[in-house]
């Protein structure tokens, strides 16, 4: 298949469809590829050596198909590598849309001075405090408090949402929120919107920021839609029936959608 105005979206796994489902909302007939790199999650754990080797394999797949535009479906990429990305690839013709930035300026508003928003992420996100400096461009008087939440990602690709543990990692996370009395929570990995429902017995569902949305409405002021008919294909390095089952939780997959199993990357 020959791409044209196709959309790439990647994540380390089945996190980016949150962001996938999103832009469907907005750019409904557009042409996605979406790379899943299962084998290599989860990347909030790994240096930025790692994932920056990674995701220049996942982009120079991408150009290999023609694909134009990115979508980084991963906030730890976008706080991480999306500058090397950029510098390394926009000669190369792509036009990279990171997560992060359009998220903490639309989270930043509406909130009074010495408010709190607190920012829910991977270890590597929190310890690149890339939200908080985002955060404090728009307003510079908000408390930003970021709670790194490894084993999140894992509750999600494994299925394990009803596990007694993982409704105790999620319950000592939200203690971190409720005693900073936050006004907002900021979502600040692509995997945690399908914790909604876990999250939301400890807040209300209300306060819950999701960057997916600010993403797909950033990416759709400046893509327009085309006439064609909405089409996905997927590329996982990781199982594919795996993915297909942790994925099928939050995102419809019809019968037709084309799965590639793709080979893993060499080692960096
Ligand atoms: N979903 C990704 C993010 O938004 C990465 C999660 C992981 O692989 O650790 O950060």
């Amino acid at each position: 298949m020959k791409y044209s105005d196709i959309i790439g979206v990647m994540d380390s796994g089945v996190g980016g469809l949150t962001v996938l489902k999103e832009l469907l909302k907005v750019l409904p007939s557009a042409k996605y590829v979406y790379f899943g790199d299962s084998a290599n999650l989860p990347y909030g754990c790994k240096s930025k050596d790692e994932i920056l080797f990674f995701n220049k394999n996942i982009l120079n797949f991408f150009l290999t198909l023609g694909v134009k535009d990115i979508a980084i479906a991963c906030n730890t990429t976008s706080a991480l590598t999306y500058e090397d990305l950029k510098s390394e690839f926009t000669p190369k013709g792509l036009r990279i849309f990171p997560l992060i930035h359009s998220a903490a300026n639309e989270a930043a508003q509406g909130l009074n001075e010495s408010e709190c928003i607190c920012v829910l992420s991977t270890i590597a996100t929190a310890k690149s405090g890339k939200y908080a400096h985002e955060i404090k461009k728009v307003n510079p008087n908000l408390k930003v408090v970021e709670i790194p939440c490894p084993g999140f990602v894992e509750i999600v690709e494994n299925r394990l949402y009803n596990s007694k543990a993982s409704h105790e990692l999620v319950r000592e996370k939200m203690q971190i929120v409720l005693e900073n009395k936050a006004k907002r929570v900021i979502l600040g990995c692509t995997h945690y919107p399908y914790l909604i429902d876990l999250l939301s017995k400890f807040a209300p569902k209300e306060i819950f920021f999701n960057p997916a949305c600010s993403l797909a409405k950033s990416i759709s002021g400046i893509i327009k839609n085309t006439n064609a008919t909405s089409d996905v294909d997927f590329y996982v390095t990781g199982d594919p029936d795996e993915f297909k089952k942790s994925a099928k939780l939050f995102f419809e997959i019809t019968k037709d959608v084309n799965f590639v199993k793709m080979p893993e990357f060499s080692s960096v």
